[in-house]
């Protein structure tokens, strides 16, 4: 989480509470609230702006953030929190100014209290419980500035540099903006790029292009197997990959086609054949070489398809499977994956573990790896900070295209439900775009 959740006074950051306010825009001070306002704010104040929007007196920002105090179900969890910062920053921070923030799985797992990584509840917020704000991606704008915090100016998009920032958020007063924040765009700024590809480029696109190249290179094979020449090689290493109309999975057909890898994608059959067509046919135009729906892939006929319709009769290695579902669809990743080859587990959608296979462990001298963006991010934060840029070129020059959304506008007036509930939506699948929090009059 932001450091405005960190190990500062809320009377030093300049944070105030006050009520959450869920059905109406009026706004009062807590008990508690006011006991934390009392040395900025005449007591009276809450009572001469009963509708405020941004800015309050004395320059105070008033903001709004989904909190959550105990894990759970997010809309059993989650409750909206308003609270005001002050407008005199410490040295060394920026308050931001949210322009959009995606909804994924992780997130939901974080506020389940599944995910690996579990936030810590903080009382600085002002809320009535100690509190932790969901959400790790998002783009912000720079507000304003405090002293000594050099490579920021206002009007900057930046974005967090490391996990569990906490997105889900109008606003957010950043301390040591330097290493908790990435700014956007080098020298280009963020010419010919939107606040949501921004917003999503640091998880999914990211994790696709580091399984991509971090286990098999298959950039490497692609261009000895055409060396050979001879052999008849028809075009770049293939990959196989499972929930690949996911954010990740688009990721890495764009990722793959650039980089002339050819990929074999795995998705779950829609309502309607028509709607199935449609999809195969969408992946298809973003790069994909071959799609197929998972009752194709769970067929017994699938090994032979395999041979006989893509891989010149097994010819042409499958030596990368990227995991994203689990179960069954694991299962039979395993069975298609050649000899020698690497499946890497970066999620578990279909909630259902898969058996590491002894036989083809040994027979097959398959390895199983796991894949954790945060983790790796820790490592290499240079090179997360590359790869970020270099997607950003992609999406600049149209070469990559950011997954479909489904747009919840997060207004001052916005209800807490709407935004408990497309919290909540997110991991029941069939969904025709990545939820994403796009931010309007706040
Ligand atoms: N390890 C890491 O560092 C890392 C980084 C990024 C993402 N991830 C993981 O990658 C996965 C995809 O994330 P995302 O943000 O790209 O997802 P997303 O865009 O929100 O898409 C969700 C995907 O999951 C599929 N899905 C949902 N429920 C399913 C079920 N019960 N069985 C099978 N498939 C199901 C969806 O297929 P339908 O359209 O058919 O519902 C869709 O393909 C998640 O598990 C996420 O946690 C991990």
């Amino acid at each position: 989480m932001a450091s405005v959740l960190g190990r500062p006074s809320p009377l030093r950051l300049g944070l105030v509470a006050r009520r959450t306010t869920t059905t109406t825009n009026t706004i009062a001070a807590t008990a508690s609230g006011s006991r934390v306002l009392s040395p900025f704010l005449p007591s009276s104040t809450h009572n001469c702006y009963p509708r405020r929007y941004k800015s309050g007196p004395y320059g105070y920002t008033l903001a709004k953030t989904l909190v959550f105090s105990r894990f759970g179900e997010p809309k059993d969890v989650l409750s909206l929190h308003t609270h005001s910062i002050s407008p005199t920053l410490p040295d060394g921070a920026v308050l931001l100014r949210a322009l959009a923030a995606p909804v994924n799985p992780a997130d939901v797992n974080t506020i389940q209290g599944t995910y690996g990584a579990k936030p810590s509840f903080s009382p600085l917020l002002g809320t009535p419980e100690p509190a932790a704000v969901p959400g790790n991606e998002g783009c912000f704008e720079v507000v304003s500035v405090g002293a000594q915090t050099p490579g920021l100016a206002r009007g900057d998009w930046v974005i967090p540099a490391t996990s569990g920032f906490g997105t889900f958020r109008t606003h957010a007063l950043v301390e040591d903006a330097a290493r908790q924040l990435i700014r956007i765009g080098g020298e280009k700024g963020t010419e010919g790029l939107s606040a949501k590809q921004v917003a999503t480029v640091s998880v999914n696109p990211c994790s696709a292009y580091r399984m991509l190249k971090d286990y098999v290179d298959l950039v490497d094979l692609s261009v000895k197997s055409f060396a050979r020449g001879g052999d008849g090689a028809t075009g770049g290493a293939w990959f196989l990959q499972n929930g690949a109309n996911s954010g990740v999975g688009r990721s890495a057909i764009q990722l793959g086609r650039l980089w002339g890898l050819r990929s074999i994608n795995v998705i779950r059959e829609r309502a309607t054949p028509e709607e199935t067509e449609a999809l195969k046919k969408e992946l298809q135009e973003l790069g994909a070489t071959v799609v197929v729906t998972e009752d194709e892939f769970l067929d017994r006929s699938f090994s032979a398809r395999l041979k006989e319709e893509w891989t010149r009769g097994g010819r042409e290695p499958v030596l990368l499977g990227l995991n994203c579902v689990g179960g069954k669809s694991a299962s039979a990743m395993v069975k298609a994956l050649s000899p020698g080859g690497c499946m890497v587990t970066y999620g578990g959608m279909s909630r259902q573990s898969f058996p590491f296979p002894t036989g083809p462990q040994i027979f097959k001298r398959l390895r199983f790896e796991g894949f954790w963006l945060s983790e790796w991010a820790k490592e290499h934060p240079t090179e997360k900070r590359n790869t970020i840029n270099e997607i950003l070129e992609h999406m600049r020059n149209g070469r990559f295209k950011e997954a479909p959304f489904q747009e919840v506008e997060w207004g001052w007036d916005t209800e807490e439900k709407v935004l408990k509930d497309a919290v909540q939506g997110t991991l029941e699948g069939f969904r025709s775009g990545k939820g994403i929090f796009v931010f309007g009059d706040t």
